[in-house]
């Protein structure tokens, strides 16, 4: 039997827990779940006191005034010396951290030691630059150990870091720097990229000759050897100010509610929100969904996400949980055909991985790619398979499970965002039955429900997926923008978190993630914002008007397909289309630029003046999608008028 929901067929297909797995899983029973239901403020003041240690215990576990939450309330921590000193301190100090490997082949292994020494130094650099609690930071950088160190160098010191992902634009540094008025940034030369530096330094140039007024100093780390124009007075090397900075610098205990960092994120309007995330409650939650949801065995362990650190993904499963838990890692700085399409298993192998945390996109092209990729590789290590960023498809779920799970791992799909700071539904892999395409279950201390439009909870069918109760990892509002926090999140559904995603129910209560319901596309598992590139479209000079949607695609899940009304006095032209397409990279980034643009003379809207996108995205499912421009050919002409002809949307 199936049933069609959303895009998906739900398969009677299921996987209990290989019982040699649940055998020796860190929980195999209901214990967790039933320990949280009974008393979930309880529970989680369990996992702060056994996962983190306090430099101060907390007297109260939740104040909660809807919408804002303080967890861990009077604690006192420093959340470095939880991932780094307490485990040199219990002797672990010669544990590897991360075996480090870059594009090229190179590689770095550095231990926690190492890392503590470093974490350290580079703290003392950014106290030599006049920084300390209350500040902020950018950081643009590279998959390079550098990265994780700004990041907790900031964190031990009490600087809130602002990583911007190394493929955003100028423009986004711009805007982001300002939002938070970020007084330093954090760069590199440049990254290896598909064979080649791909260059950020020269990028904060550009950003900092048209705006960020608030940054003073820039710190550049040299990775790929290029030649740069270093600004007298703006512009430091990282090695430089390293070779004089001291080894010590003690790990002051921060309140728990401290600002950690602030990571922006789309949302439904042009300007991206600064999701702001705290100390206390986001490491408990980070390294007690780490422990379980992967399962991980920080003596024998070799645990692999393979997300990049400018995403959430990165921050608190790249950093901060496997760090807490005191894991090995491995990081790797480059893409997964360079230089061939084993790279990926090849890497794998060499460590001998034991969990792999990815993305459905990436499992899509891999399934392109070929089963004769993994094939050549021995990846009998890995224990625990992870998906995040997307909803998986069946199809992805049981290549993934056959090809790199050799039909017996666990697969964990966990639904969360940059919003929730760590995994808030996802099976425990010692426990939960899984089923292809399903993240299960809300974690223990976690509870979710659906809801109708009217609000009434879902028990069964299709519904809005809303959070019921604080959690501990949740943010903390939106940078400088407590109203907007309040309407974006809590103003939907009264009482409730929305987390602005539809899922379904099936008859046995497990969740279906169907997507965003909302003006966010996601492209390879990475939000966009709709809004955000018709601004970027019609802020070129020739383009009157655009309306952008999210195409289905068979590898990045959507693809964003952007329809332009040319100014009078345009012609349209091939040239001009790859010109506005180009615009938007530019703009906004290359993750952004729309992968098609059709140039059309006319956009359907409703008489109350609405463009009609989902007519817009029917049209553009049915045609075949390419890396182009389409110029207002009759066909999709016709095909536009015809279907506004039929369409009833309101
Ligand atoms: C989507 C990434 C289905 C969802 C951690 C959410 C998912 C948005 C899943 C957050 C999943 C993430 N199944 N959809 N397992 N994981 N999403 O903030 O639409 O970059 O709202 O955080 O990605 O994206 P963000």
């Amino acid at each position: 039997m199936s049933e069609t929901i959303g895009v998906y067929e739900i398969e009677d297909r299921s996987f209990p827990p290989p019982p040699d797995f649940a055998a020796q899983a860190n929980t195999n029973d209901r214990s967790l779940y039933e320990e949280a239901e009974a008393d979930y403020e309880a529970f989680w003041a369990r996992q702060a006191r056994e996962l983190v240690t306090w430099s101060k215990d907390f007297h109260t576990t939740l104040e909660w005034e809807l919408p804002f939450a303080k967890w861990f309330v009077g604690g006192e921590l420093n959340i470095t010396a939880n991932c780094l000193d307490r485990h040199v301190e219990a002797g672990r100090g010669d544990k590897v951290a991360y075996h480090w490997e870059g594009e090229p082949g190179d590689t770095v292994t550095i231990t926690y030691a190492e890392l503590l020494t470093e974490v350290c130094k580079f703290a003392n650099v950014l106290k030599a630059q006049g920084l300390g609690k209350g500040d902020r930071v950018a950081i643009y950088m590279p998959m390079i150990l550098e990265l994780p160190i700004a990041m907790l160098a900031c964190a031990r010191i009490g600087v809130a870091h602002s990583v911007i992902f190394g493929g955003f634009s100028a423009d986004a540094i711009v805007d982001r720097c300002d939002d938070a008025e970020a007084r330093l940034i954090i760069t590199a030369d440049a990254g290896y990229r598909r064979g080649a530096p791909s260059p950020l330094k020269a990028t904060v140039d550009t950003a900092l000759a048209s705006g960020a007024p608030t940054v003073e100093k820039v710190i550049v780390a040299n990775r790929c050897d290029l030649e740069l124009d270093m600004v007298d007075g703006r512009d430091l090397w990282w090695h430089e100010l390293m070779a004089d900075a001291a080894e010590h610098c003690p790990a002051e205990p921060m309140d728990s509610e401290q600002l950690l960092y602030i990571l922006y994120t789309s949302g439904t309007t042009a300007k991206p929100k600064g999701i702001m995330h705290t100390t206390g409650g986001y490491l408990t939650q980070v390294a007690f969904s780490h422990k379980y949801v992967f399962d991980i065995k920080p003596e024998t362990d070799i645990y692999w996400c393979a997300a990049d650190i400018g995403w959430v993904t990165g921050h608190s499963y790249i950093v901060y949980g496997p760090l807490a838990n005191g894991v090995t890692s491995v990081m790797y700085e480059g893409t997964p055909d360079t230089p061939s399409q084993d790279r990926l298993w090849d890497i794998a192998e060499r460590y001998g991985v034991t969990q792999l945390y990815t993305a459905p996109t990436a499992i899509r092209m891999f399934m392109k790619w070929g089963a004769q990729e993994p094939a050549k590789h021995d990846l009998s290590t890995l224990r625990v398979l992870g998906t995040v960023g997307e909803p998986i498809n069946p199809e992805a779920w049981m290549w993934y499970h056959e090809h790199i799970g050799g039909n017996g791992r666990p697969i964990v799909d966990t639904w969360w965002q940059t919003e929730t700071g760590g995994h808030m539904i996802s099976p425990l892999p010692g426990v939960t039955t899984t089923k292809p395409g399903s993240a299960c279950h809300a974690i223990p201390g976690v509870f979710a429900e659906l809801v109708d439009d009217n609000g009434n909870v879902v028990t069964n069918g299709g519904g809005y997926l809303t959070i019921t109760r604080p959690w501990p990892a949740m943010l903390r509002g939106i940078w400088g923008d407590d109203e907007r926090y309040r309407e974006t999140y809590w103003s939907t559904f009264e009482g409730r978190y929305f987390a602005g995603d539809g899922a379904k129910l099936d008859d046995d209560g497990y969740l279906w993630l169907l997507g965003r319901v909302d003006d966010v596309m996601n492209i390879s598992g990475h939000r966009i914002s709709t809004t955000e590139v018709e601004s970027a479209l019609v802020d070129h000079a020739s383009v009157a008007e655009a309306a952008v949607v999210g195409a289905t695609d068979d590898v990045t899940g959507q693809a964003i397909v952007g329809y332009v009304i040319l100014r009078g006095g345009n012609e349209p032209s091939q040239e001009l289309g790859d010109e506005i397409r180009e615009h938007v990279g530019v703009k906004l980034g290359k993750i952004a630029r729309p992968k098609t643009v059709i140039i059309v003379p006319d956009l359907p809207k409703t008489r109350s003046g609405k463009i009609m996108r989902r007519l817009l995205r029917d049209v553009a499912d049915g045609r075949e999608l390419g890396d182009t421009t389409t110029l207002a050919d009759p066909g999709v002409v016709t095909e536009i008028a015809d279907r506004a002809a039929t369409d009833d949307e309101a």
